[in-house]
């Protein structure tokens, strides 16, 4: 099986367009999507119905879609996050707020496991550590794991008795081959606001027969975003971060 993996798309839908062009291009089975379909960016409603029409979609929840349906996600947010997402609930309709709402915490399949911040909180802990991943190791099957939440393209790679190595992506297209033995964490990175300094799009390509993992990155049409966010009268610091990409 081939599968798309994507996480943090945060309403941009012009990354998600350029993206999902992309892995058209190289055709997979599924789509594993690692949560925050929405919040911070200005088109929610064209990111849920893209995602809407996927086949085989395997989405987990993320903070921001979880904030849509629970007030002490959205009270924990800093203003510009709440912000966006009191546009978002305006902008997004009843049957795409139905369609995240459906969202797992978390998945477990035969080829990966997925969750967007950790397994022991599922929506606000950062994965980022080797010592996070000695503590998240039980609570998953299998030899990997995808994640998201930190906007951070990375893979940790663990050996039995050894601490696990942390290994941030870097490049535009890298290949990773997963080795016999060993159990992985991988974050795609943000596909519509990324945080490594790197404004291009993230996402991944898992094939579990070769056991390889494909980091992309692609450019997009940033500007067009930000008129978007500004006509959308939505924070300025959500705007400048997507030319920075941190
Ligand atoms: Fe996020």
């Amino acid at each position: 099986m081939k599968y798309a993996v994507f996480s943090d798309i945060h309403s941009n839908y012009e990354a998600l367009k350029v993206c999902l062009k992309k892995i058209e291009e190289i055709s997979v089975d599924a789509y594993a999507f690692c949560g925050d379909l929405i919040g911070y960016g200005p088109s929610p409603e064209e990111c849920a119905q893209a995602v809407m029409k996927l086949k085989n979609f395997i989405p987990v929840m993320g903070n921001h879609d979880m904030s849509l349906f629970r007030s002490d996600f959205f009270n924990w947010f800093s203003d510009y996050a709440r912000q966006s997402i009191i546009y978002t609930q305006k902008h997004l309709s009843q049957k795409s707020k139905d369609f995240i709402s459906s969202f797992a915490e978390s998945y477990q399949g035969k080829d990966f496991a997925m969750v967007h911040g950790s397994f022991f909180d599922p929506y606000r802990d950062y994965l980022l550590t080797a010592e996070q991943f000695i503590l998240n190791l039980d609570k998953w099957q299998g030899n990997l794991c995808f994640v998201g939440h930190s906007h951070v393209p990375f893979i940790m790679s663990y050996k039995s008795n050894h601490m696990p190595q942390v290994d941030v992506f870097l490049g535009s297209d890298v290949t990773i081959k997963m080795l016999p033995g060993m159990r992985y964490i991988i974050n795609p990175g943000s596909l519509g606001q990324p945080r490594d300094t790197n404004s291009m799009a993230s996402f991944g390509i898992f094939d579990s027969a070769q056991q390889t993992f494909r980091l992309i990155r692609l450019p997009y049409d940033i500007k067009t975003v930000q008129k978007q966010m500004q006509k959308a009268a939505l924070p300025g610091i959500l705007s400048t971060r997507l030319s920075h990409g941190n």
